[in-house]
């Protein structure tokens, strides 16, 4: 079992279904609706937690009552350590709404309220209790200026790190980055972060290449029908795992289960090959069942364990 904080997001997340999205001006009744507490992060954590490692959580709500909320929904429902989130007076809760029609595309609105308050507070917290874990998880949603003192402060203290790469791509300054274990872009997150295309297996091998030119450490990209590919330190080409041929009914969320796996497998077994191969099996169960959270909820997450 190991020790993860994990950085992230907290939002209060509606989602309606509807026939149609409404246009400006027009009206939908929903056949149905759900609320959760979620983020990406907030999917990686409770799947690293129920692969049984002990996950504390880092992130700030606001002093409305979903704040509250979202506290004990993380704390008794998601089994996370919730020690690590602070509540932002004056401010709101982070809040997603998604309308959902019956093709499953979907309108986004988001308020990031206090996920976006972030400060070198945080910064001087984290140096005081980074050496108590054995791996931080973050992603590129955080301010890029604190990210890049994440990384150094976890250089330093020789813990690795694992950086999901989902926004800010033409702002990342990779060489900021160096010092973090692993990158972990999806397909089109890499082809944002480079301004390429990545259509076939050879443009995805070149992107790591393009990758590592301003980065040392483990490049690892998620093809989603393609499985992923990897280039490690050492190593001077990229290697590609397959992904199983499965149906799918819903690919929403495959990457984040993807990425805990592969981290929660790299810790227990210290070997990618392996970690790639457990993340890649699971990843194809995961796309077989509908509604990420009905997927975290219900999926055996040790089909795979004896890979
Ligand atoms: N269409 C698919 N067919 C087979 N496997 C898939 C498919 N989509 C995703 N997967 C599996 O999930 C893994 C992660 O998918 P992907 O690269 O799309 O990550 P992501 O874009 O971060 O996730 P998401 O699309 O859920 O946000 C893939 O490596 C693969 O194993
Ligand atoms: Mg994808």
């Amino acid at each position: 079992m190991s020790k993860i904080l994990v950085i992230g997001d907290i939002y209060f997340e509606t989602q309606y279904f509807v026939e149609k999205i409404p246009l400006e001006d027009e009206f939908s009744i929903a056949s149905s609706a759900t609320n959760i507490i979620g983020s990406k992060t907030i999917n990686v954590s409770r799947v690293l937690s129920k692969k049984g490692n002990s996950i504390y959580f880092y992130g700030k709500v606001g002093d409305n009552e979903f704040g509250e909320i979202a506290k004990t929904i993380l704390r008794k429902t998601y089994t996370l350590n919730t020690k690590y989130i602070f509540t932002v007076l004056n401010s709101q809760t982070g809040q997603i709404s998604l309308v959902t029609n019956s093709d499953g595309k979907s309108s986004i609105t988001l308020n990031l309220a206090a996920n976006k308050l972030f400060n070198q507070e945080d910064i001087s917290r984290f140096k005081k209790i980074v050496i108590d874990f054995d791996l931080v998880y973050c992603a590129t949603n955080l301010p890029l200026n604190l990210l890049y003192l994440i990384v150094e402060e976890c250089s330093i203290k020789n813990i690795s790190v694992f950086i999901d790469i989902p926004n800010q791509h033409k702002l990342i300054k990779l060489k900021k980055l160096n010092n973090a274990t692993f990158i972990a872009p999806n397909r089109q997150e890499a082809e944002l972060l480079l301004n390429t295309k990545i259509n076939t297996l050879e443009d995805a091998k070149h992107a790591c290449l393009e990758i590592r030119k301003s980065y040392q450490g483990i490049i690892l990209i998620t093809l989603d029908k393609d499985g992923c590919i990897i280039l490690e330190k050492e190593n001077e080409l990229p290697v590609h795992y397959k992904a199983e041929k499965v149906d799918i009914i819903d690919v929403a969320g495959s990457g984040d289960i993807f990425r805990a796996v592969f981290v929660d497998s790299w810790l227990k077994y210290n070997n990618i090959d392996k970690a790639i191969r457990i993340a890649l099996k699971t990843a194809s169960e995961s796309v077989k069942i509908r509604g990420v959270d009905n997927t975290i909820d219900s999926l055996n997450f040790n089909i795979s364990n004896n890979e």
